[in-house]
């Protein structure tokens, strides 16, 4: 069924299955790889909101956006609302169109600090939190950059508290909010649940947006249509696949399959990332870094274990590349 943009500010989003934050995988190359094969909205790595860290290369990487799309989505992570509002200032000024705070992690690091879904447990540290990020959003830049928001259901199974946070949001001015079908204590295991979501989607009128364990068409669909929701988000099923947005978004119009790219596709899309990705990262750095990256993407694909292996050894981008194209030469030729 063809729906029409959803709207988030002053954007107009046609494709309504989104590339979720993902720390250390959706960075500006993986989010620029994924605009260009079709998705319209995916939000980059949280950055801290310590002022301390922003001349780091880590966070000052994290917050780049040059050459993205619009709209170009930065998530914040914290717990301290003053911060976190400096840090809107900061990200706005920097070029930022939207800003996501993350009150969905339950990473350790960020909930030594009680930040991520740690917040969910304090319901008036988390309305202060909008109030001030949303304050310095409107100060700065009118209501040019919307604010939205990314929780859990709750911190625990007695406490799935969404829904009152939900109304908290939309009160205090938040423009669109993410869920993730699982509370704090979850973590990653069991299966998401959407009820809670369909809860949030019926107690609020901003856009919802429902995620966890979508990997296919088939479940975004059941799961917009159970939820009610406005769009999905999707995270680890777009690892090594920057082009799942498109195919689901066809599905979700359309009812019908587009076909799964070929595997020369596939190649040549991997060789932009890395190409990209080596650019971003520096050399040494990006090789390293790009193994995950390769890992996923041959997944699933036949080939063989040695030349797997040899991809993953390589220690210099010539040599890398050259294992993914010897890989693909022998898949091809199988
Ligand atoms: C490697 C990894 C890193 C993540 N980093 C973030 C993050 O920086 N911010 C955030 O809000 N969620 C983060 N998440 C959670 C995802 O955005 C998403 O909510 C979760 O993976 C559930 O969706 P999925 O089942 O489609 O993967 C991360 C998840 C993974 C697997």
């Amino acid at each position: 069924m063809k729906r029409p943009p959803l709207k988030l500010g002053p954007y107009r989003i046609e494709n309504r299955v989104f590339i979720a934050p993902m720390a250390g995988v959706t960075d500006r190359p993986f989010r620029q790889l994924c605009k260009r094969l079709g998705a319209d909205y995916a939000v980059g790595e949280m950055a801290a909101s310590n002022a301390l860290l922003w001349a780091t290369e880590k966070t000052s990487r994290r917050v780049n956006h040059d050459g993205e799309p619009s709209p170009k989505a930065v998530q914040i992570a914290g717990a301290d609302p003053a911060m976190l509002a400096q840090a809107t200032r900061f990200n706005i000024l920097r070029g930022a169109e939207v800003i996501d705070i993350n009150m969905g992690c339950p990473a350790k690091k960020v909930c030594h600090k009680a930040a991520g879904s740690a917040l969910l447990q304090d319901e008036a540290l988390v309305a202060e939190i909008l109030r001030q990020v949303v304050g310095s959003a409107r100060e700065v830049a009118g209501d040019r950059v919307p604010v939205t928001l990314k929780i859990r259901t709750g911190w625990d199974h007695s406490h799935r508290n969404a829904p009152r946070i939900a109304r908290l949001a939309e009160e205090l001015g938040i423009a669109m909010l993410t869920v993730h079908g699982r509370t704090r204590e979850d973590k990653f295991m069991g299966e998401a649940e959407y009820d809670t979501i369909a809860e949030v989607k019926s107690a609020v009128g901003i856009p919802v947006v429902a995620n966890g364990d979508i990997t296919t068409a088939e479940r975004a669909a059941a799961v917009l249509a159970h939820t009610g929701a406005d769009a999905v988000m999707i995270g680890r099923a777009a690892q090594g696949r920057p082009w799942i947005s498109r195919h689901i978004h066809h599905f979700l119009e359309t009812g019908q399959h587009l076909p799964d790219p070929t595997e020369a596709s596939v190649r040549q899309w991997l060789r932009d990332h890395l190409l990209d990705h080596y650019a971003f990262y520096g050399e040494a750095g990006g090789v390293r870094s790009a193994r995950k990256h390769i890992g996923w993407y041959l997944r699933g694909l036949p080939g063989s274990k040695t030349l797997r292996q040899l991809i993953l050894a390589a220690e210099t981008p010539q040599a890398q590349l050259a294992q993914v194209d010897a890989f693909f030469e022998d898949a091809l030729a199988a």
